[in-house]
């Protein structure tokens, strides 16, 4: 899908988060990227709000830095407008759970007349006390745009509990459930790729296929995020949200009506979420932490020396499972579903196993499909060519989203219903894991973890 944006948008962001590993290491990215490709111009003014107590030009000088050092400036003009887009950010430290920070928002000179979006890229523990003071201090009028990070709760029951919260306050149609995998191209790809064409279209069958693993490797640790990470671990920040999605996108059915629509996708996606709950009994699961070891003659810390760390945690920072969705399609065929920190390499990928027949007999007969650092396709040894793949002409991720937000449109975001269902799952899996005593198994970073 190429992405032509001839109005030029402006707008007000409000970002809760703004010094968070998230933000950092994506959000500014993004926005730069917009800013600079003139699809949000210079009426755009980022209130960015954390605990830390900062001057605006530190904290300006600090994304300055971050912005530069991720290569977006190759010339004179880039440079001069990443410095008009780093006079467009503004600073403020307050504590969100202070209902009279809250105040010091209203100072700003948020300039009214712009679109508001509001950011939460905080744990979803405090979201709902964020809406409550924004409500009580009457900051935001109910058409502001709210975009809501992942996991959103920790399990079936919090999940609910603040999906219903935000709801008395905002509209549905104005909340925005962020999964920044559903903006990568070739996720955007995998529906066309699946049910346009025909080839895939007829080989996409049970029929043909022994087995699916779906792989999310990092190969980055924790950084500094281990109070966020050990109270939600691998399987909660990757598997509840990414790696579903990825699972439902591959497994659901053309709609009966061969309607590719937004409301069909998400009816096709509920209905593979309950087949999966359904077929629970048949999951395996081996988890794993990660250990220091040497990369590039530097020693990196295990998990368990990482910055602020307690030294019993059990936090897995890997997890596997295998498991099944017993329905009519792929009734027989296991799933292999991993992901992991501080692993080999990066790699985002899907591979799909398929059947020797009489000619040929070799069992390594697949259908690869690489997210990132590679984006590509690949049927045994050939690559299949992606016209639609020209990087210059596409947002990606969290910039491909952020402008969808700006225009409303709520066509790859992540509904309520998915979220409940993909919790329903992550709930049993983790009872079974407790049940079984699985023992943890440490792996050395970088290496391909407990099933390497
Ligand atoms: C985020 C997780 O959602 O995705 C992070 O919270 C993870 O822990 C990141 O590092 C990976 O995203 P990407 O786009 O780099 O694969």
């Amino acid at each position: 899908m190429k992405i032509i944006v001839k109005n030029i948008t402006s707008l007000s962001l409000i970002m809760f988060g703004a010094l968070g590993d998230l933000a950092l290491r994506k959000l500014y990215n993004s926005l730069f990227i917009l800013y600079k490709k003139n699809i949000i111009n210079k009426k755009i003014n980022i209130l960015c709000l954390a605990r830390k107590v900062e001057t605006l030009n530190t904290f300006r000088y600090t994304i300055y830095k971050r912005l530069i050092k991720a290569n977006y400036i190759n010339n004179k003009r880039d440079l001069v407008k990443l410095i008009n887009f780093i006079n467009c950010l503004y600073y403020l430290n307050i504590d969100f759970t202070t209902l009279t920070h809250f105040k010091f928002i209203k100072n700003q000179n948020l300039k009214n007349n712009l679109s508001k979006l509001v950011y939460f890229a905080v744990s979803s523990n405090i979201f709902k006390i964020i809406c409550k003071y924004l409500n009580l201090n009457k900051q935001l009028t109910k058409t502001a745009k709210i975009i809501l990070e992942k996991p959103i709760g920790c399990n079936l029951k919090s999940s609910i509990n603040i999906n219903n919260y935000i709801n008395n306050i905002y509209f549905e149609r104005s909340i925005f459930r962020i999964d920044h995998y559903l903006g990568k191209r070739q996720v955007k790809n995998l529906l066309s790729l699946r049910f346009l064409n025909p080839v895939f279209y007829m080989l996409w069958k049970k029929k043909y296929i022994t087995h699916i693993v779906i792989n999310l490797a990092e190969h980055l640790g924790i950084e500094d995020r281990w109070g966020y990470f050990d109270k939600t671990g691998q399987l909660r920040d990757m598997v509840q949200n990414h790696l579903i999605q990825l699972l439902s996108m591959i497994t659901i059915c053309i709609p009966k009506t061969k309607q590719i629509s937004v409301k069909n996708i998400y009816k096709e996606k509920i209905k593979i979420l309950k087949d999966l709950n359904n077929s629970f009994l048949t999951v395996d699961i081996k988890y794993g932490q990660y250990i220091s070891n040497k990369f590039k003659n530097k020693i990196f810390n295990g998990y368990l020396e990482e910055k602020n760390s307690n030294k019993n945690s059990s936090t897995e920072t890997f997890i596997y499972i295998k498991t099944k969705i017993n329905n009519f399609h792929w009734y027989g065929i296991p799933f292999f579903l991993m992901s992991g920190k501080r692993l080999k390499q990066k790699l985002s990928q899907i591979k799909i196993y398929l059947k020797k027949n009489s000619l040929n007999n070799d069992l390594n007969n697949k259908l690869i499909i690489n997210l990132q650092p590679k984006e590509d396709i690949n049927l045994n040894k050939f690559k299949i060519k992606q016209m639609s793949l020209n990087k210059n002409n596409y947002l990606d991720s969290y910039d491909f989203l952020i402008l969808e937000v700006i225009k409303g449109k709520q066509d790859w975001f992540v509904s309520k219903e998915e979220i409940d269902y993909s919790w329903r799952w992550i709930d049993k899996v983790i009872h079974i894991w407790k049940q079984k005593n699985i023992p943890i198994f440490y792996y050395k970073s970088f290496t391909w973890g407990p099933i390497g």
